[in-house]
């Protein structure tokens, strides 16, 4: 089963705060998504593998730790999920990037990919899908089975606020993917935003409201 990872760092919780607000602007809005996806990227990056390497100093030879194994990309959902890139970049600056576009089908309902572009060695990296808002869980959960149809399988899970409906749908259908979550809210209204969350994220981020 997948690790649930709710962060409860001081500085994340009163980030988080702020953006609730409904009276803050789109600068200080985007501002903090980006402050608090970089601290979250720096509390869900505390498992990745070092190994030992010998270097030299200007005073002598030594071991120290570098980072082991698989190198990371970050894909973001269109649109909210752009937000949240420079931030983990700024901890982890040699990642590369994907994008994956959804749109929801107005007859079936069913998200339909209109936009993936991925790094080429996609399927040797771990992954962090980023969606600031994990809401009904459809737009998420179907991101990152189009990743893992393209041979993607070590994939994980970054969203600012989620609603227990989404992260069950998420569990449900990826048990694999360790999802790690900024605030957990209560549920979803009958229009689909989180109650209390923060109205739409990607409107607030690019101030299209
Ligand atoms: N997407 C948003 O941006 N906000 C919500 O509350 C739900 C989905």
């Amino acid at each position: 089963m997948s690790k649930v990872m709710i962060m409860d760092h001081p500085l994340i919780q009163h980030k988080i705060g702020l953006i609730r607000k409904i009276d803050t602007g789109s600068k200080d809005f985007r501002q903090m998504i980006s402050e608090i996806a970089m601290l979250m990227c720096y509390e869900a990056t505390r498992d990745l593998k070092l190994q030992d390497v010998e270097i030299t100093t200007p005073i002598c030879t030594t071991t120290v730790k570098e980072l082991q194994g698989k190198k990371l990309a970050i894909v973001p959902i269109l649109r909210a999920g752009l937000g949240m890139v420079d931030g983990m970049l700024t901890m982890i600056p040699a990642a590369k990037v994907g994008h994956i576009g959804l749109y929801r089908d107005p007859e079936t309902l069913n998200p339909v990919e209109y936009y993936c572009k991925l790094p080429a060695d996609c399927s040797e990296r771990e992954v962090f899908v980023v969606d600031p808002m994990l809401a009904t869980g459809g737009s998420s959960v179907a991101a990152i089975q189009m990743l893992k149809d393209k041979g993607v399988n070590n994939i994980r899970f970054m969203c600012i606020i989620a609603a227990p409906e989404g992260l069950k749908k998420m569990q449900e259908v990826h048990p694999d993917v360790d999802v790690y979550i900024g605030a957990m809210d209560d549920h979803l209204n009958d229009h689909g935003y989180i109650v209390p969350g923060l109205g739409d994220a990607g409107d607030r981020i690019f101030g299209t409201k």
